[in-house]
């Protein structure tokens, strides 16, 4: 671990030396800071274009008021309406800080040093912080050429000291979806010592056929699966996402997590939206899709190749020289993207979908940048 002269000599855990820290996309007031820029639109956090929905606005406005007390600690009502909208049992379901936040909790509880967390690589990057944090080891699988998991080249990574094997599907950079035969495959050919993990982040983009995480802890596989209400919910500024596997995992993960560790609000705005989502996701949904078609259509015009996504996002690879370029030429022109270097990927650019008008944009803003 590097030294840091205001620290006592030793102090800090030598496992933390190959953590980098997260970068998060650039926010947007940022960059009009830096460029003078009037318009800017961010399409690199893979948010969801839409406001939270309106039963949740009202049902954070309502909670406000209530803010002088400590949250219910375990979000007692969240966790039943997910348990009866899912059918799933209470006790298998763990609410938390976003999935970014049980991730951390589930290495913790899992993971020494010697043990290994085996998943595919270009991903999600949370996964490799939250092994290497805890000094353990992190194996990174090549993904298939259409930038899903190659699920067979994952089960053969597995050693005697996997505990985790993750799958992030869709995955995050690239947007491919593991297919659902071929994960049920996984999940009989894994060893009785390692425990599947299937970060769903973008389950509510997957097309009707796809995998259901939820469906398969409800057949009782010993299988953690993660949730977010970051995306399609449109609720990422609260930090509320879900956790669901075995009973006896999430009894462990009581004994790792903050007390408090979903805000209220949270709590309130991720229940109402649940009411409302049988209403408002498909939308949203087809908006995506039919915007996602869009912008992989134009970038092509542009001579681009996105690869097939199933989320709410494109990876297209421009080249590890020009990556920087690029990125830098669609921030000049009001586009925040996203470089996916951290991610495993340095020739690529993620591209959030967001609304009409940001396609537009950020196609107008790509042919600018090419051009220049
Ligand atoms: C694959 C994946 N998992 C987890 C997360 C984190 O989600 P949350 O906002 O719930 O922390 C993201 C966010 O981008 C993601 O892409």
């Amino acid at each position: 671990m590097p030294t840091s002269p205001d620290l006592p000599t030793g102090l800090l855990r030598p496992a933390l030396a190959g953590v980098d820290p997260y970068e998060p996309g650039r926010p947007v007031e940022d960059v009009q800071r830096e460029l003078g820029l009037e318009s800017v639109v961010k399409l690199a956090s893979n948010e969801g274009p839409f406001p939270p929905m309106p039963g949740a606005i009202a049902a954070i406005a309502a909670a406000a008021g209530g803010q002088r007390c400590y949250p219910d600690p375990g979000a007692w009502a969240l966790r039943d309406a997910l348990a009866a909208r899912l059918g799933v049992g209470a006790e298998r379901i763990l609410p938390g800080n976003g999935v970014d936040s049980l991730i951390k909790l589930l290495c913790l509880a899992v993971l020494d040093p010697g043990d290994e967390l085996v998943m595919g690589w270009p991903s999600f990057l949370s996964w490799r912080q939250g092994a290497l944090m805890m000094g353990a080891a992190w194996r990174g699988v090549p993904l298939g050429p259409d930038g899903a998991y190659d699920l067979d080249a994952l089960a053969a990574a597995v050693g005697p000291r996997t505990k985790l094997c993750v799958m992030v599907s869709p995955n995050n950079p690239t947007g491919a979806a593991v297919a659902k035969g071929d994960l049920d495959r996984l999940l009989d050919a894994l060893p009785p010592h390692v425990l599947p993990v299937l970060d769903e982040a973008y389950f509510e983009y997957l097309p009707e056929g796809g995998h259901d995480g939820a469906a398969l802890v409800r057949a009782g596989r010993p299988l953690v699966v993660m949730r977010t209400f970051s995306k399609a919910y449109g609720l990422a500024g609260l930090r509320v996402g879900y956790l669901l596997g075995p009973a006896g995992l999430v009894r462990a993960l009581h004994r790792v997590r903050n007390a408090f560790d979903v805000n209220g609000v949270a709590q309130a705005a991720a229940l109402a939206s649940l009411e409302e989502a049988d209403e408002h996701l498909p939308p949203r949904i087809a908006l995506c899709r039919a915007e996602r078609t869009r912008m992989a259509d134009g970038l092509r015009a542009l001579g681009l190749d996105p690869l097939p996504s199933e989320a709410n996002f494109l990876l297209v690879e421009v080249g590890e020289d020009r990556a920087p370029l690029i990125n830098r030429a669609l921030l000049e022109r009001g586009v925040i993207v996203r470089p996916a270097r951290a991610f495993g990927a340095p020739g690529g650019i993620r591209i959030t979908v967001g609304l009409p008008e940001e396609t537009d944009r950020l196609l107008a803003a790509m042919a600018g940048a090419l051009a220049g």
